[in-house]
């Protein structure tokens, strides 16, 4: 194998790498989309991820199990409470008692997809 080949070989095993630890194996990491029945990760499920990670762990935590700063959300208990997701989509956008609003700062779009990741993925 030529100098290059094997710089290519290790920088792809070094990016799979990155990709199994950010779909989350460490401690304190949001768990990963798992593959869908088409053999990719669900986008919407992708870009949920994303937005929890960025915008819901620090109050709700990387696992969606709660912080002193938030409830648990995780294990099914979106659910539980809301028999409509719809509505704990609309808690999201306006806001409750020290949960933040993020209708101006999210759109529906991507506060549907966390909801979604929390209840499917959480
Ligand atoms: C600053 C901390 C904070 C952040 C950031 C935050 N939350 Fe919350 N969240 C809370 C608190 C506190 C509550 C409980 C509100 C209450 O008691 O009415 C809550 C409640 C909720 C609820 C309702 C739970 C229930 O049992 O009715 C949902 C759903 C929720 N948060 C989702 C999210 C999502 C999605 C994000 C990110 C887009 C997010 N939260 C970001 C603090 C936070």
């Amino acid at each position: 194998m030529a100098v290059s080949e094997a710089g290519i070989a290790l920088r792809s095993i070094s990016i799979a790498l990155c990709v199994v630890v950010a779909a989350g194996c460490g401690p304190g990491t949001s768990p990963g989309v798992g593959v869908g029945p088409g053999g990719t990760p669900d986008p919407g499920l992708v870009a949920g991820r994303a937005v929890f990670i960025d915008r819901c762990s620090s109050c709700h935590d990387a696992d969606g199990s709660g912080t002193a700063d938030g409830p648990r959300l995780n294990q099914g208990r979106l659910v539980q409470v809301y028999s409509d997701l719809g509505d704990a989509a609309a808690v999201v956008a306006e806001g409750r008692d020290r949960m933040p609003a993020f209708g101006g700062l999210l759109t529906a779009g991507e506060i549907e997809a966390a909801i979604r990741y929390i209840s499917e993925v959480l």
